[in-house]
């Protein structure tokens, strides 16, 4: 894979290779904890890969719109709805978030590891995920605070923001936002080819929107 080809191609050629899938087909751990509680409402998922996140969201109640840049993860992730039966509460968009992002506002916003292919979070693409969580709404967004330790090719300049740089980042209003949590945390990840365990860290932020915003 070389530099020039375009992010949807790498993301792309990254499912077709994978063809039982990149991911678990699970939802994400702190996804499923952080949002037991919550009353289903609209969900927005940034950079759904293959749905795990949005299937688990539908099948609780929530009515989705799932978003990533690939099709191939996407028509990957509507076929698994299909066989969940929760197709009809799923909307699935493509948008390259650098430079569209989904219209409208939701009960929650979810970014699950929502790095771009170089490893870095988006800071306009934060901003963004909050900008669309409605008032009395939730931002959740869970993503690697280092590296895996089997990976020793990274860029030299890639830098992994701790949850507080995070929660910079989204420059949420204090009078509007409560910030629910922002921590770091381990994770046990197995190894893409060899299924050797590792932990690597991770980080979660969690905020609410105050209900008399926007
Ligand atoms: C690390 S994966 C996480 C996938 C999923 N959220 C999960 O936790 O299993 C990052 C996802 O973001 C998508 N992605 C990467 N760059 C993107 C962009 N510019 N716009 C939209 N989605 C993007 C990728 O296709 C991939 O599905």
């Amino acid at each position: 894979m070389t530099e020039h080809v375009p992010d949807h191609v790498y993301w792309n050629e990254r499912y077709a290779a994978a063809t039982h899938g990149v991911w678990s087909g699970e939802p994400n751990a702190v996804l499923a904890r952080e949002t037991a509680d919550l009353s289903p409402g609209t969900a927005l998922d940034l950079g759904c890969g293959e749905g795990g996140d949005a299937i688990h969201l539908a099948r609780l109640g929530w009515r989705v719109t799932a978003v990533d840049i690939s099709d191939v993860a996407l028509e990957r992730a509507a076929q698994h709805a299909e066989r969940a039966g929760v197709a009809e509460r799923i909307e699935w968009q493509r948008h390259d978030l650098s430079e569209t992002f989904p219209a409208g506002s939701y009960d929650l916003v979810s970014a699950q590891f929502p790095h771009f292919r170089d490893g870095t979070l988006s800071p306009r693409v934060l901003r963004a995920a909050a900008a669309a969580v409605a008032p009395g709404g939730t931002l959740l967004i869970e993503a690697h605070g280092g590296p895996p330790p089997w990976q020793h090719d990274l860029p030299d300049d890639l830098t992994f923001p701790t949850p507080e740089e995070t929660v910079a980042t989204l420059q949420l209003p204090p009078d509007e936002w409560e910030i629910l949590l922002a921590e770091r945390h381990p994770r046990s990840q197995r190894h893409p080819h060899t299924g050797e365990l590792a932990t690597r860290e991770d980080q979660t932020v969690v905020a609410r929107r105050g209900r008399c915003a926007g």
